[in-house]
């Protein structure tokens, strides 16, 4: 089954090809450029770029993948989570293309693409990575950070999430602190962290007496604001590696404190990462670390699909379709701004 899938739920204009879990060809269009004036995403000047790029990077994912509309067998396209008027654009330019040409239509919710994405595979079928259910997925990025129990295909439940911010926008909103003009800040405090010492300052890690899985961010940059408030420029400068490290170190070890109970309370065999954040070679150590404490299987996203990005929504779209999710050409899709993989709208 070949799939059409369009992802436009954030800063990206995303076309792909896949085919299974194999993906064919897969085409983003980045809008980094135009928001980073603006240190997040503009949404007007978000939504005007999805109208523009739309069209292209789907011809250009057809060429890619060598085929036409008429060797495509269905529609995948994200309905939710995300920003509406850009949700809106992926939706509308779907529905057309379902329309004209009667293909069947698969709405896929953004965090179950990022879930899937732990799946993708080339063409030559790499890597392997088998399904065994149920398994923990971890979905870290710029809007969520989310702990999910896979029961089997389509079938999820969140047992543990970040309250108020996720970890990726206290990444970005951190970066904005400490270094003008930083967007998206989850690479800036990478890179600066390289050469800093994690322990230089302990930031407060909020919620780790708390009994439940779920986690807090929003705190965490208001203490870095005070923090730097109070020191001299000269010192910020030179320990700014050490700041940023310290404050990555607070964001990557409340998410594995939290993980470490959700694995023993859930006798969890196999855990899967996906989402921006997850591109972060720190997070994968510790994550990877982890799964060996607990000799639990670990696949990590590839870097090249942390990111968002259409293919992902194609792979999770096969499998909403094999559990018979698949929509005539003609039906309405909505979008939700706030869809929550608890409560799916299409399954
Ligand atoms: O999944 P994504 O592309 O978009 C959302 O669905 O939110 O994630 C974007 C987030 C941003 O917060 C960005 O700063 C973060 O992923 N990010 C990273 C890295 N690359 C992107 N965070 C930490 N380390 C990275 N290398
Ligand atoms: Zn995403």
């Amino acid at each position: 089954m070949k799939i059409l899938a369009i992802d436009t739920s954030a800063d990206d204009t995303s076309a792909a090809i896949t085919q299974g879990r194999i993906i064919l060809s897969n085409i983003s269009y980045s809008q980094i450029a135009l928001h980073a004036k603006w240190g997040g995403i503009f949404p007007t000047i978000a939504k005007r770029a999805h109208i523009k790029m739309i069209e292209p990077v789907i011809q250009k994912a057809l060429q890619k993948a060598k085929v036409t509309f008429k060797n495509i067998d269905a529609i995948a396209i994200t309905y939710g989570p995300g920003l509406a008027p850009a949700l809106q654009i992926g939706i509308q330019k779907a529905q057309e293309i379902a329309k004209i040409n009667t293909l069947p239509i698969i709405p896929v919710n953004h965090i179950e693409g990022h879930i899937y994405s732990a799946f993708a595979q080339n063409r030559n079928k790499n890597p392997k990575r088998e399904f065994t259910f149920p398994f923990l997925a971890i979905v870290v990025s710029g809007g969520h950070t989310e702990f999910i129990i896979v029961k089997k295909h389509v079938s999820y439940t969140v047992v543990g999430y970040s309250v108020d911010d996720a970890a990726g926008e206290a990444l970005d909103k951190g970066a904005r602190l400490l270094v003008e003009s930083s967007y998206p800040g989850g690479p800036v405090i990478e890179k600066l962290s390289l050469h800093g010492n994690n322990n230089y300052h302990i930031f407060p890690r909020a919620m780790m007496r708390d009994k439940t899985n779920n986690m807090s961010f929003s705190g965490l940059k208001t203490s870095l604001k005070y923090y730097l408030d109070k020191k001299d420029t000269i010192d910020k400068l030179n320990h700014i590696n050490d700041i940023a490290a310290s404050y990555q170190e607070a964001v990557f070890k409340s998410i594995i404190k939290k993980l470490n109970n959700v694995i023993s309370v859930y006798s969890i065999k196999c855990m899967v990462g996906g989402g921006g954040v997850m591109a972060n070679n720190y997070l994968r150590k510790l994550l990877q670390d982890l799964s060996k404490n607990h000799t639990m299987r670990c696949y990590l996203t590839n870097k090249k699909l942390c990111g968002d990005n259409a293919a992902m929504i194609g792979i999770a779209a096969y499998y909403k379709a094999k559990n018979n999710i698949i929509l005539p050409a003609n039906t309405n899709i909505d979008r939700v701004p706030r869809a929550n993989l608890s409560k799916l709208e299409y399954s």
